[in-house]
Formats: C-alpha cells, sequence, structure tokens
C-alpha cells in the first residue's frame, strides 16, 4: 500500500480553482474562464468609452457638447438586445457546467461525510470510519453525501469537485473524482466558528487496486509492534476518558471525537493544525487548548510519561 505521505501533492500552480484535476472541477473552471473573459470584455469597452468621453470633452465648452440622443429606438433595441444576448450565452455556459459537474446522485454514496466543529468524520461504505482524510480510487466517480453534527459547514477541494454546503438535519450530494493518483488539499469553506480555518481536509487517490489493499488495510485489526510504554499508554486510553470521546478498531459507537483506528497512518492531526509525528502527537496531549483554543479536547493535565505512553500507544495504531 502506497502511504499519502509518498503520493504527490497536485497543486502545482498558484490557484487549485484553476489547476483542475477532474471532468467536474474541469467544467466548473472553463466557466470561470469563460465567464471572466466575457465580463472583462465588457468592462475593457465600458472603461474605454467613458475615458475617451473624459479626455475628448475635458475641456470643451458647453456649447461645443455633441448631440443628445433621445428616444433613438434602434440604439435601445440594440443594447437590450445585445445584453440579452450576453445573459443567454452566460445561462447556456452555466447549465453545461452544471451538467458536467454536478449530475443527480444515484445509487447508494460510498462515503458519508460528516462535519463537525472542527474536523471531518468520513464513514465508508465497506464499514469503517476515518477522519480528515477521504480516500479514493482514480479514475472513478464516487458518490458523497455531506453532512452536519453541529452548525453549518461548507466542503470542497477545489480541484476536484463543487462546493458543497453541510447543513444539519439536511444532507447533500457531491461526486468526487480523480483522474490521477496523488493528495488533494480541501478544507471548510464556511465560517463555523473558532477554528474554521483548521478544518482542513485531504482526498487521498490511489490506482484502484492499491485503493482496494488500503481497504483491506482498514478493515485489519493488525498493529504495529507493541513496546511496554504502549502497553501503558493502552491502559491510560481506556482508564483516561479517552475512549469517551475516540472509537478504535472498527468500533463505530463514539463519534464525538474523530475514529483512531489507524490513527498513525494519518497525516495530520486536529484536522491539519499539527503534523501527525511523534512530536505532534505529544504537543496535542499535552495541551490541546493551546494548538487549537476552543476545540472540543479539553487539556486533561496528563503527565509527560502519561503523554509519552499514550504517543506511543497511539503510534501503533498504523
Ligand atoms: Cu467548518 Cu468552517
Amino acid at each position: 500500500m502506497v502511504p499519502p505521505q509518498s503520493l504527490p501533492t497536485v497543486p502545482p500552480s498558484f490557484s487549485p480553482v484553476l489547476s483542475p484535476a477532474s471532468p467536474q472541477a474541469h467544467a466548473l473552471c472553463d466557466l470561470f474562464v469563460a465567464t471572466s473573459v466575457v465580463c472583462a470584455a465588457i468592462f475593457l469597452l465600458v472603461a474605454a468609452l467613458v475615458g475617451w468621453c473624459l479626455i475628448r470633452f475635458r475641456t470643451a465648452p458647453s456649447s461645443a457638447l455633441p448631440r443628445q440622443v433621445e428616444g433613438n429606438a434602434t440604439l435601445e433595441v440594440t443594447w437590450t438586445l445585445a445584453t440579452t444576448l450576453v445573459l443567454v450565452l452566460l445561462f447556456i455556459l452555466t447549465v453545461g457546467a452544471m451538467r458536467i459537474a454536478d449530475p443527480a446522485p444515484k445509487g447508494r454514496a460510498e462515503v458519508v461525510v460528516v462535519a463537525h466543529q472542527w474536523w471531518w468524520e468520513v464513514r465508508y461504505a465497506d464499514g469503517f470510519t476515518s477522519a480528515n482524510e477521504i480516500d479514493i480510487p482514480t479514475g472513478a466517480d464516487v458518490l458523497l453525501r455531506v453532512e452536519a453534527a453541529d452548525v453549518v459547514h461548507s466542503f470542497w477541494v477545489p480541484q476536484l469537485a463543487r462546493k458543497v454546503d453541510a447543513i444539519p438535519g439536511h444532507p447533500n450530494h457531491v461526486w468526487l473524482r480523480a483522474d490521477e493518483a496523488g493528495r488533494y488539499l480541501g478544507g471548510c469553506s464556511e465560517f463555523c466558528g473558532a477554528q474554521h480555518a483548521w478544518m482542513r481536509l485531504l482526498v487521498v487517490a490511489r490506482e484502484p487496486e492499491q485503493h482496494r489493499a488500503w481497504i483491506s488495510r482498514q478493515l485489519s485489526l493488525e498493529r504495529g509492534p507493541t513496546t511496554a510504554a504502549a502497553a501503558r499508554g493502552e491502559r491510560a486510553f481506556r482508564e483516561k476518558t479517552c475512549v469517551n470521546c475516540h472509537s478504535i478498531h472498527l468500533d463505530q459507537s463514539v463519534r464525538v471525537g474523530p475514529d483512531l483506528s489507524h490513527f498513525a497512518s494519518r497525516e495530520t492531526l486536529g484536522a491539519g493544525v499539527l503534523e501527525n509525528t511523534d512530536d505532534g502527537v505529544r504537543r496535542w496531549l499535552t495541551d490541546p487548548q493551546k494548538i487549537k483554543p476552543g476545540c472540543r479536547m479539553p487539556n486533561f493535565h496528563l503527565t509527560s510519561r502519561e503523554v509519552q505512553d499514550l504517543a506511543a500507544f497511539l503510534g501503533t495504531l498504523q
């Protein structure tokens, strides 16, 4: 299985919107460019005419002003028609883009994404749950159902799909597709509270075969090698209140905080706020409120020994 870290990050240009990586995102990018060109042409035309008038008649006495035109039917029909045609053209382009970018959902969603303050829960139809990373096979249209657990959020991976609101009690659907293997960055694009900016997500696209290997890895209960510290950490995980909010090993009953079954194989923690390294995990456990003020995880005032043990345990959750 290819770990996400070793896949290329795909946004090469300055704007992810202008580097689409799926037919859906291509349609949106083309519409954006076409609309911008039409608007720029109109702006330049109007600005040029206004500029010409300003310069041409700057010092002219009022007697030298051109004759005023009133009630000219030809002129009025011309500009009404011209504006209507521009609007009709933009309408046709928009409907065409919508048909490609947002086809009607059909069948059952393969992935359910639930937005929380401030992280993403990702539930797969295969029966496991992850967080802040969505894994998809390349070259396939994957139907996502987008929900929210608390307030309104907005799901957006600009290179792959349109933006879609995550609304409590009102699931929305969106198709996700990536034609090339790689990592695609996304995030929440609707202000949802103090840590809105730290609600990032990552779409990891692998070749279909690699993706299948990844799924069977997620379904396995195998762990990395255990040490004495990790064993103490596991005990602490159960005795401290960690288990009240985090589930591990396919137990999907607790959903206050991210599922940690394969925590160590994820790239970031806190929805992008820290890199998922040994040091990052320790900093997070020591005081989550310092790293991400307002997040649901309180400071448990763990001793540095407990922090080390818990970090060692979390490291075994490959
Ligand atoms: Cu969630 Cu902004």
